[in-house]
């Protein structure tokens, strides 16, 4: 039996016609690190609020090591569901030191165990120096790390975190994925992070979430996620991609589109000659002088450590005046010099290529 079972949670706020949640079902196995990824208003936060017991559920159910913490006649406290919380904007208690924000939230021990846990958490975090200073006398980052450690210091059996780095600049932010992680992996605790960031998502978890409208799209590891969205949105949010229309093989090897075959690596559940929709990643396009696919540059972005390409496929310009071009990103090495309406030839490694559901 899974660690945490969440069965067809719901949550709708003030009769709403639509929910902030919808029939939420989830098994996660202890020590796992699972990531809630969707854009802003898809239900992340409450779900999580729902899990720790401080919003309470529509419908649904949930077990947690074989107890029931909510269901229809059951309602566990958030004080007893052995559940920890770090919120967005840290939450550390101004006026009280380090050691004390840490030890808040361990009544039941003795003043020297307290202590103890105290330094524990504190060495872990690299920052035991501090026991006696004041949040303000500390960076955001270490800030965020002490939020985590209080959240961590009464072993609870699952630590969630809502937003952790959203107020961190990005060069601490992926240090900070890096703590963390170490962190929750050396306290082998049982973790749910709440993210809109995909870097975050798959730095840090076994299994990624991707939410949409309340409701779950797919549930998958980081990597498959990536490569095999299952649908529209999942392709596009969780990275860049191209979305291509295409008509399936009759020997479902590929997919015809308007600027020729492309070739399949995995199966899909369609069958022959079925109008498909194909997510193709920029990075799966490599420039090749003779390659497949050729077309005319229309846009160059200048990203750093590649650029990105933005190629009219079989451009005439007939076609493009009347609106029928296919256009295709495609992310290019900076040691190539692309220039605008140039024509550009690349192939399509296939194993970025994904046929994904509306
Ligand atoms: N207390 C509330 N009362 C009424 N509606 C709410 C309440 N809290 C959230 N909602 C609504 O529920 C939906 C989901 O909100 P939620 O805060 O869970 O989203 P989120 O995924 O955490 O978004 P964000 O990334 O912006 O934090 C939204 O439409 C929001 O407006
Ligand atoms: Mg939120």
């Amino acid at each position: 039996m899974a660690f945490l079972q969440i069965r067809q949670l719901c949550k709708y706020y003030n009769q709403q016609s639509t929910k902030a949640v919808n029939e939420f079902t989830l098994d996660i196995e202890e020590g796992e690190i699972i990531s809630l990824l969707g854009p802003s208003g898809c239900g992340k936060t409450t779900t999580l609020r729902m899990i720790a017991g401080f919003e309470q559920p529509s419908a649904g159910s949930m077990i947690k090591n074989d107890q029931v913490i909510y269901d229809e006649n059951t309602n566990v406290a958030p004080e007893k569901r052995s559940v920890g919380m770090v919120f967005q904007d840290f939450a550390l208690f101004p006026h009280l030191t380090i050691e004390k924000n840490i030890t808040f939230g361990l009544t039941k021990m003795s003043r020297q165990a307290r202590k103890d846990r105290a330094l524990e958490m504190l060495q872990l975090i690299g920052l035991e120096n501090y026991a006696k200073s004041f949040p303000h006398e500390l960076s955001g980052g270490q800030q965020q790390r002490i939020a985590l450690a209080r959240a961590l210091a009464p072993k609870p059996d699952i630590v969630l975190l809502d937003e952790p780095f959203s107020n961190l600049d990005s060069s601490m932010k992926d240090q900070m994925r890096k703590d963390v992680a170490y962190m929750l992996r050396e306290q082998k605790t049982t973790a749910i992070f709440v993210t809109h960031d995909q870097k975050d998502a798959f730095a840090i978890s076994d299994r990624v979430i991707v939410m949409n409208q309340g409701a779950i799209q797919q549930v998958d590891h980081p990597k498959v996620m990536y490569k095999r969205p299952c649908n529209q949105f999942v392709a596009s949010f969780v990275g860049k991609t191209n979305l291509i229309n295409g008509i399936m093989t009759d020997d479902e090897s590929g997919v015809m589109t308007s600027f020729g075959n492309v070739q399949l690596l995995h199966s899909s559940n369609t069958s022959p000659k079925q109008e498909v929709k194909l997510s193709i990643r920029p990075e799966s396009c490599q420039i090749n002088q003779q390659g497949q696919y050729s077309g005319i540059v229309s846009e160059v972005y200048y990203a750093g450590e590649y650029q990105e390409v933005r190629v009219c496929l079989n451009c005439t310009p007939e076609a493009c005046l009347q609106g029928e071009k296919e256009e295709m990103l495609i992310r290019v090495s900076i040691e190539h010099d692309i220039e605008l309406n140039q024509p550009i030839s690349f192939d399509i490694m296939p194993d970025l290529i994904a046929v994904v559901n509306e």
